[in-house]
């Protein structure tokens, strides 16, 4: 695959907006690198807090996605602005968890509560499991998140394991709970 070439996973227009989930490209490194660095200073239920990402890790991030086997990222644009990120990776293949898939998902402030999260987890799901060989994914969160908790079981997510006041964030421990879908 050229650096310039993506692949579209979802668009249509809804509620008047042009809404379109596609792959990455180098291109893209200046608008994820914003849309990070935004999200950070936010201290919203991601990992990244108050630390800022260079454009060269960006461009290091797009082209190890694009050429990776064992990766789905999907980039969600409405009306071309860069509103949300989300991506499933698998162990390396020599690795004996290699089944396991790892989600992850944010959007930015402005597009959260209008079905764009839910929109975006189905299609990189969908295309995680036709393109990467998975029998589970996992993903993490927050155990004040709310928003997202409800959004995974929604998707048939389970908890299965809790690490009690795993995770610091605003400068209170809250746990980190580990969820679970079989996919085969
Ligand atoms: C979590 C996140 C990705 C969800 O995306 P979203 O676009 O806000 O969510 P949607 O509008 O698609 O709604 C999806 C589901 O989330 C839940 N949800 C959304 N807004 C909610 C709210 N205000 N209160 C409770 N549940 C809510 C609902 O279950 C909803 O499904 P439903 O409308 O069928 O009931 C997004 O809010 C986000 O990026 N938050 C900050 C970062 C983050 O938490 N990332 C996840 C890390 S584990």
């Amino acid at each position: 695959m050229r650096t310039e070439d993506f692949h579209v996973l979802f668009h249509k227009t809804i509620n008047a907006h042009d809404v379109m989930i596609r792959t990455p490209v180098i291109a893209d490194a200046p608008a994820l690198q914003n849309y990070i660095n935004t999200l950070s200073q936010e201290h919203t239920f991601i990992l990244f807090q108050g630390k800022q990402m260079t454009l060269q890790q960006e461009e290091e991030w797009v082209k190890d996605s694009m050429q990776s086997q064992r990766s789905v990222k999907g980039l969600l644009f409405v009306d071309g602005v860069l509103a949300g990120v989300s991506d499933i990776d698998v162990a390396s293949i020599e690795h004996a968890n290699s089944p396991e898939g790892v989600f992850g998902i944010s959007l930015a402030k402005e597009f959260r509560g209008q079905g764009y999260g839910k929109l975006l987890m189905k299609t990189v799901l969908d295309e995680a499991q036709r393109v990467l060989p998975m029998r589970v994914i996992i993903l993490d969160l927050f155990g004040n998140n709310a928003v997202a908790r409800k959004m995974y079981e929604s998707f048939g997510f389970t908890e299965v394991g809790r690490i009690p006041n795993g995770i610091l964030h605003n400068g209170q421990y809250v746990d980190d709970v580990t969820m679970m879908l079989n996919v085969k």
